[in-house]
Formats: structure tokens, C-alpha cells, sequence
């Protein structure tokens, strides 16, 4: 009998799928997307079934841009916001239109391991780059760009997927004038800007940006529902008309403009600032119930920092384990997790694992890191 699939991960009962990177369903926001459905369906207006305004319905980017100045800390110009069906979207469009299949990426070792997918669809050649606990290491990408220039360097700047890592105000400022001097675009994938749960990071990158160095991407993926498909590019109105002036907008109109509609009421009502409250609650009583049963179960077998926000744990094993070999049994004793080889863009990184926290709730997390603890703990 064939399974009627409806969702991209779904674990079966008995596993603890440590290594899915979403929202837990749990979380998800189904009440106040009812809600605010009923709103914006209750009157006569019906533009949001309309084909879209190319950069996206301008009373919603006028509010996503109220709603981002206001956690920012500086303000956003509606005009400086495109819309997106998400971040991975975004990144999409932006390598279509701002790159040449061979042209050079620069990414972290290690790096969100999606992006891979979209610079290999768009036959972009990738570099790696070394990083530190706090991100990409300045002097090593001095070094590298002595030798060779990049199209575009990617990088999740804040609570890093995989690592957890937060690059600091300084490095923030070197990077954006290193691409100023050496002539390249940084793209910062800044989805989990907005999930801190102890201190504040430093301001999104286009902080740091005089002259339309950074395009950022942001999205409701991880903040609302992945669902939604829902995001945005932040850059300057000239490169956001080179991309709204793309075949695929010019045909299909504005992106997503049924549920921009529908998200708009959810952030004019300040339901967004509401639930995303909730959000780091909850999300920051999974950090604690991962970190507690990391040290609990795998003791010094395991290195790791406790991540300050967004979604994981990057784990560190002896130098002789490799977790993509050892996965299956981990299955076996009914958990997963993400092998650190796939955010490698260079087949390394095979004694990490990437743990997502956000997924399941505290007692399930700590039985899925106890399963763990029979495969990679102290003595195994
Ligand atoms: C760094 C990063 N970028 C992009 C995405 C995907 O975002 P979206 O759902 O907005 O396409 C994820 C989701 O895991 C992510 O971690």
C-alpha cells in the first residue's frame, strides 16, 4: 500500500529524529492563522487573489518593515524589502540573478547544508572557508582572496545552522568592507536573527552596509510556520528591481500575495511579537533539556557549545568516529541525527553531528539523547 505523503519529514512513532531542522508541530500556529484568515477574508476586498505587485503587496512590506525596524534596532525601508516564498527562495533568485553558472561562492566549513543544493543547481563552484566559534576567520578569507575573488560569499551570520555561531560586530564591519574592496556580494541567510534566547546578537549584517554590498534573506519559516512560505530579501531598490524584473516575476507576478495578506494581519495585530515571545520560551527550555542530557549521556565523549539561539546543537566526537557510518545504528536504537558531512563542502567534517532542538519537547529530547548515549557515549 502506498503512503499519501503530506509533509517533508515524517519520522515514524518510534523515532526520535534528532536531525529534522523545523519548528516542532507542536509549535505550530494553526489558532492564530485561523484568526487572522477570518480577518482578511471577511471583507470585500479582494486583491489578495489578484496576481501580485512584483516586489510583493506594499502594505505588507510596510508592515514586515515596522516589524523588523522594531527588532533590529535600525530602521527599515519598506522599498529595501522584496518578497519571497522563503529564505532557500531568496538565495535561489538572488544566485540567478547575480551570478554566472562558474562563478565562485565562498561559504563557512561548515555551512547550512541546503545552500549547497541551490549553488549546485545553479553550477556555481564552491569554496570553504575555515571558521572559528565565532564564525567565518577573517584572516583566513584575506588569504583566500589574494588568490581568487568570489561572485558571493554566503553565510548565516547569527545562530548558525549548523553550528551555532555568532559572528561578532567586528567581524561583521571587516567582512562588509572586504567585500566593498574586493568587489564581491555577501549574502547573510539571517533566519534566526530573531531567535536569541540569552544574550542579543549584533545587528543583521546590512547593519554594517554603506553601499549595497549585503543582500540579506529573511523568512516566517522559523518565526510563524514553515508552511507559510513566506520570506523576504532585503537589498537596495536597484538590485531588488533586477530580480523583480526576473522572467519568473514578469510571468507569475508578486510572490505568495494570498498569504503576505494573511501574515500582514498577523503582524498589524502584533500577534508576530506575541508568539515569537512564546517561541524563545519554549525553545530556550529545549536548549537546557538538550545541553542537561548531552552531558548526562555522553559525558566527555561529546564537545559542544550551548548555542544562545537559533535551532542547534553541533557536536563534536573523537577524531576516529564518523557519524555518517555510525547513523544506521543510531536508527536502529530509535534515534537520527544530521552527520556533519553534509555540511561540509568537501567531504569532511565526518566526526560531527548536527542536533536539532526545536523539533520535540524536553522529555523527548532527553530520550532521544539518552539513545544516542548507547552509541556514541563514555565506554561505548
Ligand atoms: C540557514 C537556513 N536557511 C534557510 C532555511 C530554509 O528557509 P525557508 O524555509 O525560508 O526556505 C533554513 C531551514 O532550515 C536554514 O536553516
Amino acid at each position: 500500500m502506498t503512503t499519501i505523503r503530506t509533509t517533508q519529514s515524517s519520522p515514524d512513532a518510534a523515532t526520535i529524529d534528532l536531525g529534522i531542522g523545523q519548528p516542532g508541530p507542536d509549535l505550530l500556529p494553526l489558532a492564530l492563522l485561523r484568526e487572522a484568515t477570518a480577518m482578511r477574508l471577511a471583507g470585500d476586498d479582494a486583491t489578495l487573489l489578484s496576481y501580485g505587485y512584483e516586489l510583493g503587496d506594499g502594505y505588507f512590506r510596510r508592515a514586515l518593515g515596522a516589524f523588523l525596524t522594531a527588532h533590529y534596532g535600525f530602521a527599515l525601508d519598506p522599498e529595501s524589502l522584496m518578497v519571497t516564498t522563503g529564505s532557500s527562495q531568496g538565495l535561489d533568485l538572488i544566485c540567478s540573478c547575480f551570478t554566472e553558472p562558474g562563478d565562485t561562492v565562498f561559504v563557512g566549513e561548515p555551512t547550512y547544508f541546503l545552500a549547497l543544493r541551490i549553488f549546485a543547481d545553479r553550477h556555481l563552484r564552491v569554496v570553504g572557508l575555515p571558521v572559528d566559534e565565532q564564525g567565518i576567520v577573517i584572516e583566513a578569507l584575506e588569504e583566500r582572496l589574494a588568490a581568487e575573488r568570489p561572485a558571493l560569499l554566503y553565510l548565516v551570520p547569527t545562530f548558525q545552522n549548523p553550528s551555532g555561531a555568532t559572528l561578532p560586530a567586528e567581524r561583521r564591519a571587516k567582512l562588509v568592507a572586504l567585500a566593498e574592496a574586493f568587489d564581491f556580494l555577501i549574502v547573510a541567510d539571517e533566519v534566526y536573527q530573531l531567535l536569541s534566547y540569552t544574550v542579543l546578537p549584533p545587528p543583521p549584517l546590512a547593519h554594517y552596509d554603506n553601499g549595497g554590498r549585503v543582500l540579506s534573506v529573511g523568512s516566517f519559516s522559523k518565526i510563524l510556520a514553515p508552511g507559510l512560505r513566506l520570506g523576504w530579501i532585503q537589498a537596495t531598490p536597484v538590485q531588488l528591481q533586477r530580480i523583480a524584473g526576473s522572467g519568473l516575476l514578469d510571468s507569475g507576478g508578486g510572490l505568495n500575495p494570498f498569504t503576505s495578506n494573511l501574515v500582514k494581519v498577523v503582524l498589524e495585530k502584533g500577534w508576530q511579537d506575541d508568539y515569537l515571545n512564546g517561541l524563545k520560551e519554549v525553545y530556550g527550555r529545549r536548549v537546557e533539556a538538550m545541553a542537561t542530557a548531552l552531558r548526562r549521556e555522553l559525558g566527555a565523549a561529546a564537545d559542544f557549545n550551548v548555542p544562545h539561539g537559533g535551532f542547534f546543537f553541533w557536536v563534536r566526537l573523537a577524531p576516529s568516529v564518523d557519524t555518517e557510518r555510525l547513523l544506521p545504528r543510531a536508527q536502529a536504537q530509535g534515534v537520527g541525527f544530521k552527520p556533519g558531512i553534509h555540511f561540509s563542502s568537501r567531504g569532511a567534517l565526518r566526526n560531527y553531528m548536527r542536533l536539532c532542538f526545536a523539533y520535540y519537547d524536553e522529555a523527548t529530547i532527553a530520550t532521544g539523547v539518552a539513545r544516542l548515549g548507547s552509541v556514541f557515549g563514555n565506554g561505548v
